[in-house]
């Protein structure tokens, strides 16, 4: 398959939470094109087998590839990305990169007292795949994790903070705290934006780590060391795509990411045109 430097990066999420790794694209790499699919209508996928989970994955990649012609996917889903990143390795006709790598790489980076945490969803954490890229990292780091199911709902119902989040995130962050970790990986796209409610729970001593930037410059690397980066004086396009409601999605996107979130188009198996 020839692919262009101009061709789009894909990128996915169960939603809008993968806005935040495209945050971190467009101010990364301006010139590149890039063509987001939350898959809204059949989110959460933290609560879902990982069968189901690994079939909607490749059913977007695939759509990311075939009808976009992306050069390149992101999976900016810790959940997809957990269960999921092998199949789409050794099956798409492009490279893929995703969350959980460059993730496990900052979080190790940045530890004074080498004891860690991370948390995702439950999935992710059932996954085991946090401890094996930490692992692989060869860090001497002691590694705590925690599921937060719930998390992702009040990011997609826009509620990001208040007492209800707050009472929650208290409840389920509790065990971290209790392990004194200095360094907390956010392993779910959607946390971002619950930061402030989960920094005021953890205590301001504690790092919070995204996954977002470190994944923007795996992805630079990757164009570059395969010469397929946009050319430099290019003016990257964006276009978004939702399985569900995409007025829900232009609203909230918008304000989650910022105004070049443009319009969203409705995302179909086979037809997101
Ligand atoms: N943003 C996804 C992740 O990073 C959320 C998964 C979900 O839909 O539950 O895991």
């Amino acid at each position: 398959m020839v692919v262009a430097g101009e061709s789009p990066i894909g990128v996915f999420d169960s939603g809008l939470g993968g806005l935040t790794v495209m945050r971190s694209l467009i101010d990364l790499m301006p010139n590149e094109s890039l063509v987001y699919i939350g898959d809204t209508a059949r989110y959460p996928y933290g609560n879902k087998p990982a069968a189901q989970v690994r079939d909607y994955a490749v059913e977007l990649a695939t759509s990311l590839v075939h009808d976009h012609g992306a050069k390149l996917i992101v999976v900016a889903c810790n959940t997809a990305a957990a269960v999921a990143l092998d199949v789409l390795a050794s099956t798409l006709p492009v490279p893929v990169i995703g969350v959980v790598e460059p993730g496990a790489r900052a979080l190790v980076r940045v530890t004074h007292n080498g004891k860690v945490g991370v948390i995702g969803t439950v999935g992710t954490i059932a996954s085991g795949a946090y401890d094996k890229a930490v692992e692989r990292t060869a860090a001497e780091v002691v590694l705590s994790s925690a599921a937060c199911p719930g998390f992702v709902e009040f990011v997609e119902r826009d509620q990001t903070e208040g007492d209800e989040v707050m009472l929650l995130a208290t409840q389920l962050l509790a065990p971290l705290k209790a392990a004194g970790v200095d360094s907390l990986l956010l392993g779910c796209t959607h946390y971002p934006y619950l930061a402030p409610v989960i920094q005021a729970v953890m205590g301001e001593g504690v790092v919070l780590v995204s996954s977002a930037n470190e994944t923007a410059f795996a992805v630079r690397d990757l164009l570059e060391s395969q010469a397929i980066e946009a050319p430099t004086k290019a003016v990257g396009e964006r276009h978004f795509y939702s399985s569900g409601d995409v007025d829900a999605f232009a609203t909230l996107g918008r304000r989650l990411l910022g105004p070049e979130l443009g319009s969203v188009s409705r995302w179909k198996k086979g037809t997101s045109s």
